[in-house]
């Protein structure tokens, strides 16, 4: 599916559930599949209780005959496992598969996503029917993904896990005088001598709410190890399935800025990343954009599977806002930019029963064709159809990164104090914000990932610096880099332990700082400071710091730190490393970013000079540019695609900076050429290179 030279041109389709149906309708779905370009369906997503009736049967019956009809349709499979919900008769007799929730409430039957990772009754029933289905089906020619399970998530506090637990910490921690080290456990007297005496770090123990605990230490751990025993899980069921079909892709859809799960270390298991795409209502592209970008960064830049998103409406929001017209079209769009090479719903037809009935499909209830959402459906899958493999493949060759670190994002909101409202998505979001609306082209990246090919990293709240981090941002300063990072950073190592001697700890000399106090502001509260002659409000912490060798550009103006610098830049070595030492606001990060970048000479994908509109509406940047043009751009076999998306009701007009070809409609169109973008419209603007 991704990275596969079966896979000719976008695979496009979804989930399809035909268990859900009485027999005489599959041959309608398969009609109005070829109708709309469909030529992939993920297939038994939810089937396990059917697939395995009792706990000494299994039927695969009536797969037998799904599996006869799509490949008879000449129909790709993305091929499920059907572990992500247990089959009533087995949480009846195995209790041990039902979950304990945070407050301490065991589950009965019912929901989904809802196994212990460490019951062993799952383990080894999902690991036999994964054996099973891989035995059975594995040499049919029409799977090219095999998809274990389904949106893992959530967490357990059961007995089992409990036990797991402990076993998970010896084999971290050796001793448990080290365990009582790491987490500073001579706090309140709560040493342990004996590994029986630790418990889960629940709302019966060590919490007081979903992100407050009274010992930072065993949450963080307990965090690591609920997503290392979900990863398990997939673990087991993929070598069950590669035992059968050594060459499968395995993967399992995960859900972009999805905080339980370390995504950065799942990816290492997964041979290509996909995930389902479902942004909240109104909510800004470039949010989208950047869990399109960070679930690219997850495996090196390598294009990832768009495994799902509504046709046009999602039943679980609050309101439930269709998708207006062409927003469907944009949006998949909008993942190819971003280095998508699928285009997948959820779902295929429209359930007549239970939670999702009301979400979209591509067939609706009506179960015909007659309908806008599958109109626009058919003319997405007919423009798929002639773009090919144009778009397959394609990689971002950004020169900005964001540093993004699940731990670091654990333990900075375990934190107690100095802010509640301090968020990390939020802050992340501001900088990815301010370079993706100036079309910038940036990675989402990791610890481990290099900083060499980048000019200009940015670690928003850095709060957590892991043992030799530091090393690796000194490294990147020293070559010419551009480091900026922010307040509230270099506090922790990786146990959540404060690194003492002065704050940013071990970034301190890097930085030339050393941070004595840190203010907090309540929402309505603000310092202030000047930026190259634009006053900018400061916000939500207050780092109050000297110099230790960097310069001070800007100064807080009010309060009894009046005066005390506000923002840094200290070189060092052959770069520079920067120190926002405040919240500020968009336009202060899209002017600063855009002189960092200028600096090192990096251009915008598209010049904001390129975009005119016809009608001049005031402008929600102080710079004067209106946002809504998207641009990126991705390289595959010595061409680049321009990917421009508008995402205004405005028409739009582009000046083309390189002569390229519309691959959409196949127009050539020379360097300076103006081409206009209809609202809700895409150009993809091919070149050689
Ligand atoms: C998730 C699930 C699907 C379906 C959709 C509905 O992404 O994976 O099974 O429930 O949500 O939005
Ligand atoms: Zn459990």
């Amino acid at each position: 599916m991704v990275n596969d030279s079966r896979i000719q041109k976008i695979p496009y389709g979804g989930d399809y559930n035909p268990e859900q149906w009485t027999e005489d309708v599959w041959a309608e779905d398969m009609r109005l599949f070829r109708l709309a370009g469909i030529d992939i369906v993920t297939l038994n997503v939810f089937s396990w209780a059917a697939l395995q009736p009792s706990e000494e049967v299994y039927d695969f019956s009536k797969l037998d005959r799904i599996m006869d009809l799509v490949e008879e349709n000449g129909l790709k499979v993305c091929f499920a496992t059907s572990t992500a919900a247990h089959p009533a008769w087995m949480a009846k007799r195995y209790p041990d598969v039902l979950r304990v929730e945070f407050d301490g409430r065991k589950r009965k039957f019912g929901s989904r996503h809802n196994s212990c990772p460490n019951s062993p009754t799952y383990q080894k029933y999902s690991v036999r029917l994964a054996e099973e289905l891989a035995k059975r089906y594995g040499q049919r020619k029409s799977i090219v993904a095999w998809h274990v399970s389904n949106e893992y998530g959530g967490a357990c506090y059961c007995e089992n896990c409990e036990k797991a637990f402990r076993v998970w910490l010896k084999k971290k921690y050796g001793t448990i005088e080290e365990v009582n080290r790491a987490w500073d456990t001579a706090f309140w007297g709560h040493t342990f001598y004996d590994w029986d005496e630790i418990v889960a770090p629940d709302l019966r123990s060590e919490h007081f709410a979903e992100t407050r605990t009274n010992f930072q230490g065993i949450s963080l751990d307990y965090s690591r190890f609920n997503s290392d025993s979900m990863l398990a899980c997939y673990e087991a069921e993929a070598a069950a399935i590669r035992a059968f079909v050594p060459d499968a892709k395995i993967t399992t859809n995960l859900m972009g800025t999805y905080k339980p799960l370390d995504y950065q270390k799942w990816a290492k298991s997964m041979d290509f990343v996909s995930w389902d795409n479902y942004p909240e209502n109104g909510a800004p592209y470039a949010r989208t954009a950047m869990s399109h970008d960070l679930m690219r960064g997850l495996k090196g830049g390598m294009p990832f599977a768009l495994m799902e998103q509504t046709p046009s409406v999602s039943n679980w929001l609050s309101y439930c806002a269709l998708k207006r017209p062409g927003v469907m079209r944009l949006w998949s769009y909008q993942a190819v930019a971003h280095g998508a090479d699928t285009v997948m719903f959820f779902q295929m037809r429209r359930s007549i029963g239970a939670c999702e009935k009301y979400h979209g499909a591509v067939i609706d209830h009506v179960g015909n064709e007659n309908t806008r959402v599958f109109r626009e459906i058919a003319a997405l899958g007919a423009e798929l159809e002639k773009l090919g493999g144009h778009t397959l493949g394609g990689r971002s060759r950004a020169k900005a990164a964001i540093v993004f670190d699940w731990d670091n994002w654990w333990a900075l909101e375990y934190s107690a104090g100095p802010n509640t409202d301090l968020h990390y998505l939020d802050e992340i979001f501001l900088w990815y914000r301010a370079l993706a609306e100036q079309n910038y082209a940036v990675d989402l990246i990791s610890e481990e990932d290099a900083l060499s090919r980048y000019e200009v990293v940015i670690a928003p709240v850095l709060y957590m610096t892991k043992t030799g981090y530091d090393e690796k941002i000194r490294g990147f300063v020293r070559d010419g880099g551009i480091f900026i990072t922010t307040f509230f950073s270099g506090i922790v190592d990786e146990h959540d332990l404060v690194i003492t001697g002065g704050y940013p700890g071990r970034l301190r000399d890097v930085l030339g700082i050393w941070v004595e106090e840190i203010d907090a502001l309540p929402p309505d509260a603000s310092n202030q400071m000047t930026y190259e002659g634009t006053s900018y409000p400061a916000r939500l912490l207050c780092d109050i710091l000297h110099t230790e060798g960097a310069e001070t550009l800007s100064v807080y103006e009010k309060d009894f730190y009046a005066g005390f610098p506000a923002l840094t830049v200290n070189s060092y070595g052959e770069g520079n490393a920067y120190y926002v030492a405040t919240r500020l606001s968009d336009d202060f990060y899209r002017t600063f970013l855009r002189e960092r970048l200028e600096e090192k000479g990096v251009r915008p994908v598209l010049d904001a000079d390129a975009v005119s509109w016809p009608t001049e509406k005031a402008s929600p940047h102080s710079d004067g540019r209106k946002a809504g043009i998207e641009a990126t751009e991705r390289f595959a076999n010595g061409k680049s695609i321009l990917y421009v998306l508008n995402h205004t009701d405005e028409t739009a007009e582009i000046t083309l900076p390189s002569e390229r070809t519309e691959l959409l409609s196949g127009r050539m169109l020379k360097q300076g050429d103006k081409i206009s973008v209809a609202p809700k419209g895409v150009l993809l603007l091919e070149k050689n290179l």
